[in-house]
């Protein structure tokens, strides 16, 4: 399944989403394929350096119609690299352009179980690309007062794309990073459930640094946050993504 994690609003939580679910993957023994299509390559620079990414794991290849050769970056995990040459393909508004990557995703998306597309912020081409390119999309929101706004604005790029594109990616749900005790949050969780219904908040994760250690030194999420309450949150979002056809 080709999956893209994306949110109208930055600083979601996206690319520490997309590492999260890698990793907890890859460690089960599916093997993955993460795409970084962000040209701010922070999901590229968690597993390696931008610039050690060589030319056929560029992510900037799904739009040139070359081979493209995966790195492994971990058991199991393997990477399509951002670099800045992607920002060239994020000035391209034509669906000639962002139709691209789904073509060439799809010749190497058998080898894989899950494929997990990391994508900027907002409803850019690459946005675009990503989400054309996938079957299910997952939202990600803070739980912000804009979060509602955000999730709004996805939902019509999603309308925009089936309209221009043929066809667009399923909202497999919300999942609300972040969460704290605030009263802000408990207001934003309420309105989210109204806005998509219950079952469609896929999970809540909790705020807490160590999730930032986790990235900044190259750990596995799952396994540095092991017996916390945030593990507890992510095993329950891996529930509900299974049942939503992930591995
Ligand atoms: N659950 C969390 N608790 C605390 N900090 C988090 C959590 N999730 C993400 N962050 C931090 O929030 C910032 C934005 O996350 P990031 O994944 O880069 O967002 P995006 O890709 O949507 O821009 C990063 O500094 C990241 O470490
Ligand atoms: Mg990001």
């Amino acid at each position: 399944m080709v999956v893209t994690v994306a949110s109208v609003k930055g600083g979601t939580g996206k690319t520490t989403l997309v590492y999260t679910l890698a990793g907890l993957f890859a460690a089960e023994g599916k093997k993955v394929l993460v795409v970084d299509l962000d040209p701010q390559a922070n999901l590229t620079f968690a597993f390696i350096p931008p610039d050690r990414v060589p030319e056929e794991a560029s992510s900037a290849r799904l739009f040139q119609r070359r081979p493209l050769s995966p790195l492994p970056v971990a058991d199991n995990l393997f990477l399509l690299g951002a670099s800045l040459k992607l920002v060239s393909y994020d000035s391209r508004p034509s669906p000639n352009d962002w139709r691209l990557p789904s073509i060439a995703l799809a010749a190497v998306r058998p080898e894989y179980s899950v494929v997990l597309i990391d994508t900027p912020t907002g409803l850019r081409p690459l946005t675009k690309a990503g989400l054309f390119a996938s079957e299910g999309v997952i939202a990600v929101a803070d739980p912000s007062p804009f979060a509602v706004l955000g999730l709004l604005q996805l939902a019509q790029g999603l309308a925009e794309l089936r309209e221009r594109g043929g066809k667009a990616p399923a909202l497999l749900g919300v999942v609300v990073n972040m969460v704290d005790r605030t009263k802000v949050c408990e207001e934003v969780l309420a309105t989210l459930e109204t806005l998509v219904g219950r079952g469609r908040v896929l999970g809540q994760l909790p705020r807490t640094v160590r999730v930032k250690h986790a990235l900044m030194h190259r750990q596995s999420v799952h396994l540095t946050l092991q017996g916390t309450p945030f593990a507890a949150a992510l095993a329950t979002l891996k529930e509900r993504l299974r049942k939503e056809g992930m591995p």
